[in-house]
């Protein structure tokens, strides 16, 4: 079976933190998991590119928009290969591949019609507040006192062309698709907030007059496309549709989209809407996970209290800072990043618990000269209760039903004191199953942990089964 499954694309106008690592190293976890159930994965993540933002923040550095996009993206790659994530591919919306096809895209959409036989797209006028300074439109929400705060002005009252997107002529049907699980929306209460946004939901701009760092609309250069709706096409740019449909036909629709839930009106509204336009099938699942705090408050780069994935991976090692993101916090939830955990969790599941239950058990079977004969796979039940989770997209507890296992051996060593034993047959039977066990949880654990499952696969599996080196040495 194919599985499609992508992550948001994130924008470059900042570097990556902890929040952006965690639903990457979910979707890791995913495909790895997929790929070894035989499955043919294609992982997509990538960055955002264009936008206002994106130019300001060039400029605020001195460079073009481009050299910046450049650096920060490749920011992104290697924070990901540091985390060993296995993408099978990286997007850019600066690659001139997306630009050409969401052009093409752009002219597809121009041509269709509505189910209630009405054009897509239409034109129409944007009114609002624009600050010069800024050269955008503020919000309300950005407004101070009238103001703008950054340059002090009142912004002034303007109007532009836009082109829209006919969203009204789509809403009972997204809705009967949502409801009725064609479009499945995970967690449930996400499915909720999905269909209660629907009723206060308008046609949305499709372009922008005043922004410049971006794709020019085809049929009217005046405009460049709104960075969201182009953003959203990368899940259809990367498998290369409209012009490699053979590629396209073989992947589309995504399994799975992955993301956290401050963009859930885009993934669950419009971009339906536009899927649907195009004559296109539903995304089978969408999973909208919850936001993370640290230590209480807003992660934010005012507050400087980000925490970048490089700092844990220096830290820990990519396999463990992996586990600690994936077992601390139920996958969903908004959850409470606490630094001081990292560390507690690390020596008590890590380096007292698996590293070193694998160096006690290793020891043993060389101090005592002991040839095993152990089996790959050989516990079906707890496989089955471990996919039965990873199914339900219980990460946290996945991890428990192995961590459950590896105590069992803790207590049975601790109880059975095979060190104060002499004869070789009777420490062979207590040290056996263990190992066993052992190399059960090593061959389960590969999607989270791929370099440590290797590791305590080739110990358990040599001939002659050596003390191995600590896994995780003590912090
Ligand atoms: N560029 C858009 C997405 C376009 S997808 C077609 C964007 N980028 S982003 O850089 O802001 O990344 C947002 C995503 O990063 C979230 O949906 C989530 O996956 C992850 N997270 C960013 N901050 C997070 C937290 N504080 N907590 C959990 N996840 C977070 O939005």
């Amino acid at each position: 079976m194919k599985y499609y499954i992508t992550t948001p694309i994130y924008y470059v106008n900042d570097k990556p933190h902890i929040g952006h690592a965690y639903t990457t190293v979910v979707a890791d976890v995913l495909a790895r998991w997929r790929r070894e159930k035989g499955d043919e994965v294609f992982f997509l993540t990538g960055t955002d590119e264009h936008g206002t933002k994106v130019a300001q923040s060039a400029k605020a550095q001195g460079k073009s928009p481009q050299e910046f996009c450049d650096e920060i993206s490749e920011i992104y790659k290697s924070r990901w290969k540091n985390l060993n994530i296995s993408n099978d591919y990286f997007i850019r919306t600066t690659d001139k591949q997306h630009k050409d096809k969401v052009k093409e895209i752009f002219t597809k959409l121009k041509n269709a019609k509505t189910p209630k036989k009405n054009n897509v797209i239409y034109q129409g006028e944007y009114k609002g507040l624009y600050c010069v300074g800024c050269e955008k439109f503020l919000t309300e929400k950005e407004i101070v006192n009238g103001k703008c705060p950054d340059h002090e002005t009142k912004p002034e009252e303007l109007v532009e062309k836009n082109y829209f997107f006919k969203l009204s002529d789509y809403k009972e049907i997204i809705k009967e698709k949502i409801e009725k699980d064609e479009i499945k929306i995970l967690p449930v209460s996400k499915k909720n907030e999905a269909l209660s946004m629907l009723d206060f939901i308008d046609d949305f701009s499709l372009s922008r007059e005043t922004v410049k760092w971006g794709i020019d609309l085809p049929f009217d250069k005046s405009q460049k496309i709104y960075v969201w709706v182009e953003a959203l096409m990368n899940y259809l740019t990367a498998i290369g549709y409209p012009d490699n449909l053979e590629k396209f036909n073989k992947l589309w629709p995504a399994d799975l989209h992955l993301m956290a839930q401050e963009i859930l009106k885009f993934h669950t509204i419009y971009w339906p809407a536009i899927l649907m336009a195009l004559g296109l099938e539903m995304p089978k699942t969408i999973f909208v996970h919850g936001f993370f705090t640290i230590d209480g408050k807003k992660m934010s780069k005012t507050l400087g209290n980000t925490i970048d994935p490089d700092e844990l991976v220096k830290k820990y090692g990519a396999d463990a800072t992996r586990y600690l993101l994936l077992s601390q916090f139920s996958f969903g939830q908004e959850s409470d990043i606490q630094v001081e955990r990292f560390s507690e969790k690390y020596n008590s599941d890590l380096a007292n618990g698996l590293g070193n239950l694998v160096a006690r058990v290793s020891n043993l079977l060389e101090k005592n000269n002991i040839e095993t004969n152990l089996q790959k796979n050989s516990d079906a039940k707890l496989k089955s209760v471990f996919d039965k989770k990873m199914q339900e997209y219980k990460f946290n507890e996945a991890l428990e039903v192995l961590w459950k296992k590896l105590r069992q051996c803790d207590e049975i060593i601790t109880k059975a004191q095979p060190w104060k034993l002499e004869n070789k047959s009777e420490i062979k039977n207590i040290l056996e199953p263990i190992s066993q066990n052992i190399l059960n949880v090593a061959n389960l654990l590969s999607p989270f942990m791929p370099d440590t499952s290797e590791k305590i696969i080739s110990i358990f599996t040599a001939d002659k089964i050596k003390k191995s080196k600590p896994l995780f040495p003590r912090i």
